[in-house]
């Protein structure tokens, strides 16, 4: 297993799924952490089971917010090796249907305040002497949605595109700077995510075929193995990289595909 022995790490989303099983994860290893969501019991819950986190509660919805959540975690932590920026949520809605409103939240929430704590993380870490070749990593949760977009997710798959290309970019530009960025690209999870699309969308989202499903605690494993020195890219399912360029490449052929999973 990988040490991470005093690296100071920050997850936002770390409340429950793939942030939670993370912070597990990395506690195991070594790590002191930051915790960010909004529901400050299941934080707190969160942190009792690691040996030392910090609970920062925030609704990464406010504009602010996700250069304040960053801020404090510096301050509070003395720097910050990696910043997670996990937090997101899904949407059960087409592309025809899905109104203004619906768009401006998700992006708030699943682009900007991604963009805003990197904004945010960027001049804290280019301040840092480097540990272990880097002076800091940021770890962009996006997935596999973001190489091909599926129907009744058009503003969800959006915003996972989105972070991929704000990953792509930001991690040539900072390399010579040595802070990493690294986007994750999980399939469907095993999470409280579904449950909360459905809340938030009056409707499932479901497919009328299985798709390869994982655990949070995989996701996590993943991300924790390689956050010393990471990758551009993490798949923690190794064949939806590879389906995910091929429907990229032959994009009839996974119209048809896809148009078999819907309900
Ligand atoms: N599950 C999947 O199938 C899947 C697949 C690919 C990618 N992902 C991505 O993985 C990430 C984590 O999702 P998950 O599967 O672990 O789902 P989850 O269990 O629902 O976790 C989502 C986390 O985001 C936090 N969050 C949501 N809105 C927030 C806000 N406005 N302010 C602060 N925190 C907020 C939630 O905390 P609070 O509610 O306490 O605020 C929670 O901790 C997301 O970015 C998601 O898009 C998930």
């Amino acid at each position: 297993m990988a040490r991470l022995d005093g690296y100071a790490v920050l997850i936002t989303g770390a409340s429950s799924g793939i942030g939670a099983a993370l912070a597990r994860e990395l506690a195991t290893r070594g790590a002191r952490l930051a915790l960010c969501a909004r529901r400050v019991e299941r934080l707190a819950a969160v942190a009792r089971d690691c040996r030392q986190a910090l609970v920062l509660p925030a609704d990464l919805a406010e504009p602010s917010a996700a250069e304040g959540v960053v801020r404090q975690a510096h301050a509070e932590l003395g720097r910050l090796d990696a910043v997670v920026l996990n937090a997101g949520y899904g949407l059960a809605r087409t592309a025809a249907e899905t109104s203004d409103a619906e768009w401006q939240a998700i992006l708030r929430v699943n682009l900007l305040a991604t963009a805003a704590g990197l904004r945010a993380a960027v001049p804290l870490m280019r301040a840092q002497q480097p540990r272990d070749g880097w002076r800091g990593r940021l770890v962009i949760v996006s997935s596999s949605l973001a190489r091909r977009a599926v129907p009744d997710t058009a503003a969800y798959s959006a915003t996972k595109a989105a972070q991929l290309a704000l990953a792509e970019a930001a991690r040539v530009e900072l390399a010579a700077e040595r802070i990493a960025v690294c986007s994750v690209h999980p399939v469907r999870t095993e999470t409280e995510f579904f449950a909360t699309c459905e809340r938030i969308s009056g409707r499932p989202l479901s497919f009328r075929r299985p798709v390869p499903t994982q655990s949070a605690e995989r996701v996590a494993r993943c991300i924790a193995a390689r956050l010393r020195d990471p990758p551009p890219e993490i798949w923690p399912h190794a064949p939806s990289r590879w389906l995910a360029l091929a429907a990229a490449a032959c994009p009839r052929l996974a119209d048809r595909v896809l148009a078999g999973y819907r309900r």
